[in-house]
């Protein structure tokens, strides 16, 4: 509560508990973001904030981390020790980039960085192309398709799969454990998904662990071969390490493209003329792109611990230990940074927005991401110039993680 009945109530908008809000945020998002640049949470205890220029400042304060366990106890943060039903759950992330600081964080993220650099990114090119055409081609033979699961979700995994070095044949088995766990990462996640995901990670585990052993035996040149050989600089990786590094890119490498593509595509058929900038040439796929990252952010909220004294955003001091909320979706439709923001512009040409996030967490996989997007986009415009939405898309439930339940599409 604020103190102001005008203020609680643009607040109370902001509510992913609710399906309307859910299907369209951006109309509360952009209220509450116009009322306030932060906000009190009061069902997650979190400082929320709204406005482009805090959040991107915030990603980069190095006050603020992802956690806190280097650092501090959970007793030390006034916080609960972890669920122990959630045990496996917490050990596939243990040694993500995802949860580490430096210099864990620094160390292990030098190792992966090697192989996404925009280089070794523009040699898989031919790869990524050939995935695509693949399934392409299959859309075209089906005429109507799910963009999502005919073609969005086996390219991504197909991609990362190849990169890794994980049988192709194994896909549906990945995908199926990464949606479960996913779930994790919502605001309130009901405790029957809570216990799917905790199952989920544990044969993850199992499952990488088998695929470590047979990369000792077996070694190719992909990257959890890599992982398992590595002596860089005299570091060297645990296997536990080596799990959740291969975990978290499994993960973070095809739930976002699948939206990004899902949410983009979408947009480009409800903004006909935009997507016949596209199709036209007037716009390259590759400027498009951005701005689908931008417009429907695929991932809408990240948070941060505070870990030192006298921290201050948005206008509020805040003490070790309590945790911000940035939403991505409201800071990308900030007109304090974009011009007219709510315009669907595929020309805007602008890439310094924070779909990758920033700072010492900025997305590792972003020239990955990048490029196959744009391969996806050209191939779709190319192939398919006339193609149409063949019903209404519908959004799953979540709201951190904002993808659609399938794109019918007809070519
Ligand atoms: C459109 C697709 C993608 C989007 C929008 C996206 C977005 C993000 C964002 C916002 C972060 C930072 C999180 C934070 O600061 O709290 C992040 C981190 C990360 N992403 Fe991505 N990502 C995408 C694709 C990928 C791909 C393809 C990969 C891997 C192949 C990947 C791997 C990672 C990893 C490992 C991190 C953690 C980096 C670190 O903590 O140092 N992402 N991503």
């Amino acid at each position: 509560m604020t103190g102001s009945p005008e203020l609680d109530a643009v607040i109370a908008r902001f509510d992913p508990a609710d399906p309307a809000f859910l299907a369209d945020p951006y109309p509360a998002l952009n209220a509450v973001r116009e009322a306030t640049p932060g906000f009190w949470n009061q069902r997650t205890g979190q400082w929320t904030i709204t406005r482009f220029a805090d959040v991107q400042e915030t990603l980069r304060d190095r006050r603020l981390g992802r956690a806190y366990t280097h650092r501090y106890s959970h007793a030390e943060v006034g916080r609960p020790e972890p669920d122990p039903r959630w045990a496996a759950f917490h050990q596939h992330e243990q040694w993500s980039l995802l949860c580490l600081e430096p210099p864990d964080h620094t160390r292990i993220r030098r190792l992966v960085s090697k192989v996404f650099t925009p280089s070794a990114v523009a040699r898989l090119r031919p790869a990524i192309e050939g995935f695509s055409g693949e399934l392409l081609d299959r859309c075209a033979d089906l005429g109507r398709f799910d963009l999502i699961r005919d073609y969005a979700q086996p390219y991504s995994v197909a991609v990362i799969c190849s990169m890794l070095g994980v049988p192709r044949e194994d896909t549906q088995l990945l995908l199926d454990w990464s949606h479960a766990i996913v779930k994790m990462y919502e605001l309130a996640t009901p405790e029957e998904q809570q216990v799917a995901a905790n199952r989920a990670a544990a044969e993850y585990i199992a499952y990488t662990k088998e695929l470590i052993a047979t990369k000792r035996r077996a070694p190719d040149d992909l990257l959890v071969s890599e992982l398992v050989r590595v002596e860089d600089e005299g570091d060297v990786l645990t296997e536990d390490e080596i799990v959740s590094t291969t975990m978290v890119l499994l993960e973070a490498g095809h739930e976002a493209t699948v939206n990004t593509l899902g949410n983009g595509v979408r947009a480009l058929m409800l903004h006909r003329g935009e997507w016949q900038r596209v199709v036209g040439g007037e716009v390259p796929a590759k400027v498009a792109v951005e701005e689908m990252l931008r417009w429907d952010a695929p991932l809408q909220l990240f948070e941060r611990w505070v870990l030192e004294p006298g921290v201050e955003i948005a206008g509020q001091p805040l003490e070790v230990g309590q945790e911000v909320a940035m939403l991505f979706g409201a800071a990308e439709r900030d007109p304090r940074r974009f011009d007219d923001p709510d315009r669907f512009d595929v020309g805007r040409g602008d890439s310094a927005h924070i779909a990758f996030g920033g700072g010492i967490h900025f997305c590792v996989g972003a020239p990955l991401a990048r490029q196959e997007l744009e391969v996806s986009l050209a191939g779709l415009a190319a192939r398919f110039p006339g193609l149409h939405l063949d019903g209404t898309p519908e959004y799953l439930p979540n709201f951190v993680i904002r993808g659609l339940d399938g794109l019918r599409v007809e070519a």
